[in-house]
């Protein structure tokens, strides 16, 4: 008999024969919390982007033994009850890398040069009038970018940087990278010298209740008036209510942020009214190519796992 598996997410075909020649699947898309919990009671394995999965979920789910996360981040997992229940938790890394790249480098220029601002300035008929003040904005070439986790996008994003933009790059990681000083030409700083000398402050690590907040009102106090912060990788790494505040009282210059607190956005977040931001809906890996390629891996992963072998991508603990 073949495993059983429920999938949350439309899938390109090819991946759902995949799928199809080892298990049997149901696929509801856009499943929630609830939803899962519903069907999950006879289910070997588990195909999702996101949605939570801890004790509670757990409880309905004896037979399950791997969870296949359509994306690099599993900040969803609850590795610890996952644990305690022999559950392999699996993500996608690699195959993004240079796709979210793409759009921090989107980010970054969007906001130092305005681009959504001077795309409306032109579309309203008022570039006739020359309002000169206006259309200055920010360089990026030559500025200093500091990341905050260099992992694998972080690296990506670095290369960009250096090749492209001549920027000097800073970073702060858990672990020294002497690697990547080396052959990037990037330089390890602690969080504090990267705050207050970056002109681009990207945030690119994973949310662990180490990084919950780890930029907040005391951070904001230390980075340049004209600091721009970019966030691209869990919305939570940042308290936006500190965010907010800073940006209101013109502590640092704008953010470009693809990630939020809460997703989607509530309707009255204040973010959605100020003129100094690029809100984007969580788009860092959304290219056709990629977001398939990321089906795949996950499917391979779940594969591997439902037939006993070690999947290529078990999250790290
Ligand atoms: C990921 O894969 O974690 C990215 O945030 C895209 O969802």
């Amino acid at each position: 008999m073949k495993p059983k598996i429920l999938i949350t997410k439309k899938l390109p075909d090819y991946v759902e024969e995949y799928i199809g020649n080892y298990c049997d699947y149901e696929i509801i898309e856009d499943a929630g919390y609830n939803d899962i919990i519903n069907k999950i009671h006879d289910k070997d394995g588990l195909l999702l982007a996101g949605t939570k999965i801890d004790k509670n979920l757990l409880e309905h789910a004896p037979k399950l033994k791997v969870v296949s996360n359509i994306s690099v981040g599993y900040n969803n997992f609850n590795i610890e009850d996952m644990k305690a229940k022999n559950i392999i938790g699996t993500h996608t890394p690699g195959v993004l890398n240079d796709t979210v790249a793409d759009l921090i480098f989107g980010l970054i220029l969007s906001t130092a040069r305005k681009l959504p601002e001077m795309d409306r300035y032109v579309k309203d008929g008022r570039w006739n009038k020359q309002d000169e003040s206006i259309i200055f904005s920010k360089d990026v070439h030559h500025s200093t970018l500091g990341i905050i986790g260099m992992g694998r996008i972080g690296e990506t994003v670095a290369k960009r940087a250096k090749y492209g933009f001549d920027m000097n790059v800073l970073y702060y990681n858990r672990n020294r990278k002497y690697d990547t000083e080396k052959n990037i030409g990037v330089k390890y700083a602690d969080l504090n010298d990267l705050l207050k000398q970056s002109d681009f402050i990207l945030i690119m690590t994973a949310l662990t209740d180490e990084t919950y907040h780890m930029i907040d009102e005391e951070q904001f106090n230390l980075m340049k008036s004209d600091a721009i912060l970019i966030n691209a990788s869990r919305g939570a790494t940042v308290n936006e209510k500190a965010l907010i505040k800073a940006l209101n009282e013109k502590k640092i210059l704008g953010a470009g942020l693809d990630v939020f607190e809460k997703e989607p956005i509530e309707k009255d977040n204040p973010l959605l009214k100020m003129s100094n931001v690029v809100l984007l809906p969580h788009v860092g890996s959304a290219t056709i190519k990629t977001r398939n390629d990321m089906a795949r891996l996950a499917a391979e992963n779940l594969v591997a796992a439902l037939k006993g072998e070690v999947p290529p991508n078990v999250v790290p603990e």
